[in-house]
């Protein structure tokens, strides 16, 4: 079968790595696809707003499954310009996107559904979101209704932040139109956990947990940025804790869209916050995490195929998902200055050390061609992930790995992963 993946990020190289393993795919293309993915799969050189393109392009190369794997074309409504088209395509429709697409839409399903999850309220009008925070208990958190390349969710200490985020979010309009509304939310604290899953419009299948660290800088200092690297599985998230879970948060989930009609296919990403209280929703992502798919896909063992197929024709209660014993490790290899202001363009060399090593992956994100050399082309560089038989062991061994990829203003967090003995 004939396979395209729509994206060009460290996500989608995970999922190509996934989807080439199958024994049922023949041929692979991803639009835009990196220099990375260029090893495995033909790149089309088609971004991933461009959806007609994107459908003809699918049409004229009888494609048999297409994959999305980014937000913006998700909550944009590919899947049903695909689907209009006969192409088959996993990823959840415009309907089912806006769990992600709309904080205000994903925090009123949950207080409707009875969801755990912070308090909060909406605001479309900054002078009425100004005279809420005056009597607000801080810190506080403020998030953009719509997407915001994950950089739409401040965390006020005092009221003076507080005023200037209404002011940055809603009045600036930092993240466009995005900022609309706000949601703000009692600041919650706690462990984060990220938990995956496979949906089918009824059953959710949970992949293995992870825990992203989304800080810039060592000790969880510095802005927020997509995630400089994770670990899979997460110790923290208990059996008892998945029990409660699986059937207050994940289920109660799946049926509330469903109740909606909204039935969601595809995969959720549930954003944990481990509270004194118990487990509650931090945020739903309508795809795979990244980087959390470049450490948990490398520690599935069934055909994502098979699986993405049952997503779509509402057969997964006929699937088990099985994760390998080992744990993964990924720590991402930055741009210096990112999540601001960066230099790119620069050769990046050491990709042959990978060759033939099983247990060690170098997931591209930020990366293309110059001529024939492969050169940085964004923030968050290269995702290098390795297996171990615990946290620690895959921790010792990315670190040594990130070691054989160098590049002119490489930058790295040195503590991922570091606080799992
Ligand atoms: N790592 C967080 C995200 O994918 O949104």
């Amino acid at each position: 079968m004939k396979v395209l993946i729509v994206g060009g990020g460290g996500r989608e190289h995970a999922i190509a790595s996934a989807v080439a393993r199958s024994p049922q795919v023949d041929k692979i293309y991803c639009a835009p696809g990196n220099a990375g993915i260029a090893k495995i799969d033909e790149i089309v050189p088609i971004g991933v707003m461009e959806f007609d393109a994107l459908a003809d392009f699918a049409v004229e190369n009888k494609i048999d499954l297409a994959i999305i794997g980014p937000d913006d074309p998700l909550v944009g409504g590919i899947v049903d310009v695909f689907c209009a088209r006969g192409i088959r395509t996993f990823g959840p429709d415009k309907k089912a996107a806006v769990l992600e697409g709309s904080k205000a839409f994903s925090k009123d399903l949950m207080k409707k559904y009875g969801i755990p999850t912070a308090a909060y309220e909406c605001f479309d009008d900054p002078k009425d979101a100004l005279s809420y925070l005056e009597t607000a208990k801080m810190p506080i958190v403020l998030k953009a209704d719509g997407l915001a390349l994950g950089k739409g969710v401040l965390i006020c200490n005092t009221l003076e932040e507080a005023r200037e985020g209404i002011q940055t979010i809603m009045v600036d309009k930092k993240f466009g139109k995005s900022g609309n509304r706000v949601v703000i939310e009692q600041f919650m604290t706690g462990r984060e956990v990220s938990v995956l899953s496979f949906v089918d419009g009824t059953t959710i299948k949970t992949m293995s947990s992870a825990q992203d660290h989304k800080r810039a800088k060592d000790n969880d200092e510095g802005l927020n940025t997509g995630g400089m690297g994770n670990f899979s599985p997460s110790p923290f998230y208990t059996k008892e804790i998945d029990d409660f879970c699986q059937s207050h948060i994940y289920q109660a989930t799946v049926d509330a869209m469903a109740a909606e009609g909204r039935p969601y296919r595809g995969v959720i990403f549930f954003g944990l916050m481990l509270t004194d209280e118990g487990p509650k929703v931090l945020e739903y992502n309508a795809r795979f995490g990244d980087p959390e798919a470049q450490v948990v896909l490398p520690r599935m063992k069934n055909d994502i195929i098979t699986v993405m197929n049952a997503c779509i024709d509402g057969t997964l209660d006929k699937t088990d998902l099985e994760f390998s014993e080992d744990a993964a490790v990924c720590v991402v290899l930055a741009s210096d200055g990112y999540p601001e202001h960066y230099e790119k363009g620069f050769p990046i060399t050491g990709f042959e050390a990978f060759e033939g090593k099983d247990d060690y992956f170098c997931f591209h994100a930020g990366t293309k061609f110059d001529g024939d050399k492969i050169v940085t082309n964004g923030g968050r560089v290269l995702g290098i992930t390795a297996l171990g038989r615990s946290i620690p062991e895959a921790r010792s061994k990315a670190y040594e790995a990130t070691k054989w990829i160098n590049f002119e203003n490489k930058y790295m967090r040195n503590d991922i992963a570091g606080s799992v003995k």
